[in-house]
């Protein structure tokens, strides 16, 4: 898992005007909230003040409001804090007297796209940080999107991102597509090449399939001859995906998955689904229906590949040429390690929630002191990773 990256943090109809919501990322709690202009904020979640949980249970009821003043109200002590990660009144001083500077917790940078907040969990500076995905048809009338399909699975989040890389599982693992009727004689991948992502921070590849023509009763009236399908994928930073399914020549899915890791053992998917035909809104159900099923033959499958996590070398496992669009991801999450932006889970999970909390680092902790939660720990580069394994 990396730093410095956007991560999904909770779907913009699931966070409300009036309560916060407390979400796991990266193995770190946070506190999300929404300001009465309706802006989206997304903190530390532990208190500095006794480890209380801002976005946690809050016991006293409706007499005592969880957002007051743009502030989310920490519900040990009533500590306020701003979208700024600032605490602005400790009610046992008194409203209104300045709090500390260490009263502070980190603030993380926000953008609300495609129905989903989401969070820059990094201390980059502005202009170095890699941007949220453009999804280019979300604002093109061709083009209609699905809302959000939210999917909670067992396992890691890169093992995840791979399956969506590898155009050898489909014919095992889906028979929804279509593509059972493989000739043994014939069948294999075909080779493709691997090309870096157009938009900068990841990889890309198109491949032909063989597949059957398609079927009337799931495709409506555009049907199209026998013969060859293209799809494709690319990665975008370690945790977003993009599958383009293109049944015709003039037919597209694009399905974005931008995944939250929870933790080392799960992860959330954000799975926004554009197409570019059966424009109608009557079929928004029975896509999702179809998604759903689709991911569960997947998730069936994931969820006994083992290790759980990637192996950190390519030779504990036997790749073959269709495997070459995984190890082009991982050779960008090398990219990442060296950045110095992995987190070091060895360091972190022998330590975290015993007598430490650790928070991911803010832009802030660039310019100010102070912190009194302890910045997580990184790898500095892959060599120190493969070092710490071997040790
Ligand atoms: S622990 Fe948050 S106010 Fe005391
Ligand atoms: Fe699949």
């Amino acid at each position: 898992m990396y730093i410095n990256f956007w991560y999904p943090i909770i779907r913009s109809e699931d966070l409300s005007m009036d309560k916060p919501e407390k979400v796991k990322v990266l193995g770190v709690n946070l506190v999300a909230f929404r300001s009465e202009d309706g802006t989206a904020a997304v903190l530390s979640d532990t208190c500095v003040h006794r480890g209380g949980s801002l976005g946690g249970a809050w016991s006293a009821g409706p007499a005592v409001p969880r957002l007051v003043n743009n502030c989310v109200v920490c519900p040990y002590h009533g500590w306020e804090f701003g979208a700024d990660g600032e605490c602005k009144n400790i009610p046992s001083i008194g409203y209104g007297t300045k709090p500390p500077a260490r009263a502070k917790v980190d603030a993380y940078p926000t953008e609300e796209r495609y129905g989903i907040v989401f969070a820059f969990l990094g201390d980059l500076p502005e202009e170095e940080r890699p941007p949220l995905l453009n999804v280019e048809e979300y604002d093109d009338p061709k083009w209609r999107a699905n809302s959000v399909l939210v999917l909670d699975i067992d396992y890691y989040y890169e093992r995840s991102i791979e399956n969506a890389l590898d155009p050898a599982h489909n014919e095992f693992v889906h028979p929804t597509h279509g593509f059972t009727a493989m000739n043994r004689d014939t069948y294999h991948v075909r080779d493709y090449d691997v090309e870096d992502h157009m938009q900068g921070w990841g990889m890309w590849f198109m491949h032909r399939f063989e597949a059957p023509p398609l079927k009337k009763e799931n495709w409506g009236d555009t049907r199209t001859e026998a013969g060859d399908l293209w799809a494709g994928s690319g990665t975008y930073g370690p945790n977003t995906v993009a599958t383009y399914i293109n049944p015709s020549p003039d037919m597209g899915f694009r399905q974005y998955f931008f995944e939250q890791p929870v933790d080392e053992t799960r992860t959330r998917i954000f799975f926004l689904n554009m197409r570019n035909f059966m424009l109608d809104p009557k079929h928004d159900g029975p896509i999702h229906a179809r998604n759903k099923e689709i991911a569960k033959q997947d998730i069936d499958i994931m969820g006994h590949v083992y290790p759980t996590q990637t192996p950190i070398s390519n030779t504990k496992e036997v790749l073959m040429p269709a495997d070459k669009a995984i190890v082009a991801y991982r050779e960008w999450l090398e990219k990442f390690d060296n950045a110095g932006w992995r987190i070091d889970l060895e360091e972190f999970n022998r330590r975290n929630g015993k007598d430490t909390a650790f928070a991911i680092p803010s832009p802030a902790r660039r310019t100010s002191k102070n912190w009194v939660i302890e910045s997580i720990p990184l790898v500095a580069n892959r060599d120190e990773r493969k070092l710490s394994k071997v040790s």
